[in-house]
């Protein structure tokens, strides 16, 4: 078929009355968004002839992706979110704001209100199955002073690849807490060692990554949010070195400096002088948080998250939430 009509006065003309361009009304970053995203679509349908066939399975996966709230999963798979991480790298390079541990994608499981603690907190509930971790770093600025009072929030999967809340099967912020540094600047957590996880088999995420050829897997990892005033807010996770994922992960959040070992620890020494009954995995991920005197920086961007409201984000951003 080789039927072009895009670049026609009436598909154009068509594409500005889509996007209310002949209204008084409405949002006009809206319309101007719009107007590209249609026209771009209308393009592709063109260039590619899709056939109404193509159309409607398109239609109807969208509608499946929604009614399973799948769009925070296909988000990553598609690159999206770590596409965001390199514009604000970029945004960062280009204020001079260099150095510190690096970004990367947050993933839509955080839930706001973990118990907090400070220096210290037992992340699982006591009931969870898994090898014991010893996860333990140091929060400092890019210079190496310690940052005491740092809030550092915590939380990964269990070793099936849930995540409380999300998994009604784990107790109330199982594997999830919120610890503010020592006078030294060290968080110390003693958890389980989390297992990666998969999108569900059949989903509608699923159905798009295996039309690439691709797989949808994630290596174990941690997930991380680090602040303290006068530093920019960090949002970072770290991946377990060893992971047949580790390198190929679905998500795209793996960055070099941001794969940690998992040393498996034996001696009695070591397992007495952390009151623990047995061998344990030790982790051990120091942080760096570069300075900026914005207070837009020091705190984690809106998104809609579980649990947590305008007014915690207000309270951030004011710098009155507890440092
Ligand atoms: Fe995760």
């Amino acid at each position: 078929m080789t039927v072009k009509i895009f670049d026609t006065p009436n598909v154009q003309d068509f594409i500005k009355t889509v996007a209310g361009f002949d209204q008084t009304g409405g949002n006009d970053r809206a319309k101007k968004i719009v107007h590209r995203l249609v026209g771009d679509l209308f393009k592709l349908i063109d260039d590619f002839d899709v056939t109404e066939e193509e159309y409607w399975a398109a239609v109807n996966l969208l509608n499946a992706l929604g009614s399973q709230t799948q769009f925070g999963l296909l988000s990553p798979g598609l690159g999206f979110d770590h596409f965001l991480d390199m514009r604000q790298d970029a945004i960062d390079a280009e204020a001079k704001r260099v150095g510190g541990t690096p970004r990367t994608i947050e993933g839509p499981l955080y839930v706001a209100g973990a118990p907090e603690a400070e220096g210290f907190a037992r992340m699982d509930d006591e009931e969870t199955e898994g090898e014991t971790m010893w996860l333990t770093g140091q929060v400092r600025d890019v210079d190496g002073t310690p940052i005491a009072g740092a809030k550092v929030e915590i939380w990964h999967a269990n070793d099936k690849g849930g995540y409380s809340f999300f998994d009604p099967s784990q107790s109330e912020y199982n594997l999830r807490r919120t610890i503010y540094t020592d006078s030294k600047g060290y968080y110390t957590a003693r958890s389980i060692i989390p297992s990666g996880y998969g999108v569900p088999e059949g989903a509608p995420t699923d159905v798009v990554l295996k039309s690439l050829g691709r797989h949808g897997e994630r290596p174990a990892h941690i997930h991380y949010f680090v602040s303290a005033p006068g530093h920019q807010h960090l949002t970072t996770q770290i991946n377990l070195a060893g992971d047949p994922y580790t390198f190929d992960d679905f998500a795209f959040a793996t960055r070099e400096e941001l794969v940690i070992p998992a040393e498996r620890i034996d001696d009695a020494t070591e397992i007495n002088k952390r009151d623990l009954d047995g061998p344990f995995s030790h982790v051990v991920f120091d942080v760096e948080l570069s300075p900026t005197d914005a207070l837009d920086l020091q705190a984690r961007h809106a998104r809609p998250r579980a649990k947590e409201n305008e007014q915690d984000l207000a309270s951030q951003l004011a710098g009155t939430a507890k440092v």
